[in-house]
């Protein structure tokens, strides 16, 4: 099991919650080592949760990930950390959570890690929809361009070290907000409304963002089910009226104000904002691959982590996001 971590982009969207469990986890003695790799920018803005990771025990390495030989030298242990107490067991664990901006910063690191031989896993910064679900639409997707291109690499040039694609579907606490643009989907608390994709009866398999990070550390914790592939998991699976409904029973049983967005119409808008240069475009692809259900497999791949039952429910997620719009 993999004992010595090193993560990228941990204090992003999900790289925070990635992180939290790490940290937990190093703190109870499962793990020996946990560092982070960031930039100085990151370390001058975000000093708080950097000061908080440090304070649980995890070292910092804080440097230009294009800097090819300073992050040769970490990942092999010849650099000492920033900060935090350096130890000597060397890095067995790569996990990436660059954001989509950063997809490809993650070729050359793969080089790295595929020359030095105590670096046994690579978790490429994936977590959500199935770039490789559709083998007749997927490979035109824009949004799975660049980890189609990373899927690659590693197909034609990793031949040593293994790796876990941890496939989550979207991430439920965002999926259940309110949106800026409501015909891509939204949910309204205050104004109690809600807009949904198509007839809202189409079946989406989500995750909650802190399982994404229990998910990781359950994959950890099965090396060899976790091993060379695509882990299809989630937390839960519901359509879309049966989250209005859910939110309905949460905030006093009166029916909301639905409104249903045809296909036709999300097809159209999705094309306007790519070819405009929205920058809500890719989620716009996004939110429509979801709702054509290509988040739904015949089985999910939980129990061969040891994960099956121990997920977050739709009840749960539809209370935080209650709570979250009711003190926004
Ligand atoms: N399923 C879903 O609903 C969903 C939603 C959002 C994201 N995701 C996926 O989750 C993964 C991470 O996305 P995210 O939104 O969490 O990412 P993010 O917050 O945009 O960025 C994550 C981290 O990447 C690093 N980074 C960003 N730009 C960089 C650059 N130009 N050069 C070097 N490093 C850079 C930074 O690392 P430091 O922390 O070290 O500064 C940053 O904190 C992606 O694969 C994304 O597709 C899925």
């Amino acid at each position: 099991m993999s004992s010595s971590i090193l993560v990228f982009g941990a204090t992003g969207v999900i790289g925070t919650y990635i992180i939290n469990e790490l940290a937990k986890e190093l703190r109870a003695g499962t793990f020996d080592r946990v560092a982070i790799f960031t930039s100085q920018n990151t370390v001058d803005t975000k000093s708080n949760i950097v000061q908080n990771l440090q304070s649980q025990g995890v070292e910092v390495f804080v440097g230009d990930i294009a800097d090819k030989d300073y992050v040769r030298g970490v990942i092999e242990g010849s650099v000492k950390p920033t900060s935090g107490t350096p130890q000597s067991k060397p890095f067995d664990t790569i996990i990436s959570a660059v954001g989509r901006n950063a997809i490809l910063t993650q070729i050359p690191i793969l080089e790295i890690a595929e020359s030095v031989p105590t670096v046994k896993r690579f978790f490429p910064s994936e977590y959500g929809t199935d770039i490789e679900y559709d083998p007749k639409t997927s490979p035109s997707e824009p949004p799975h361009q660049l980890k189609l291109k990373v899927r690659a690499y590693i197909r034609e040039h990793i031949k040593r070290l293994e790796y876990t694609y941890l496939v989550t579907g979207p991430y439920s606490d965002l999926w259940l907000g309110k949106t800026k643009n409501p015909r891509v989907g939204s949910f309204d608390v205050q104004a109690k409304k809600a807009t949904v994709l198509y007839d809202g009866e189409g079946k989406v398999s989500f995750t909650s963002m802190e399982d994404v990070g229990k998910l990781l550390v359950a994959a950890l914790r099965h090396p060899e089910a976790s091993r060379n592939r695509a882990l299809k998991v989630n937390s839960f699976t519901a359509t879309p009226n049966q989250v209005v409904a859910e939110f309905e029973r949460q905030t006093g049983g009166q029916k909301w104000d639905v409104e249903y967005v045809p296909r036709d119409e999300v097809l159209q808008s999705e094309k306007k904002a790519h070819e405009e240069g929205d920058p809500f475009a890719t989620a716009h692809t996004l939110r429509r691959i979801w709702a054509d259900g290509s988040t739904l497999y015949d089985k999910r791949d939980n129990g061969d982590i040891g994960f099956e039952g121990k997920e977050e429910s739709l009840e749960s997620q539809v209370k935080k996001a209650v709570e979250k719009q009711m003190h926004a």
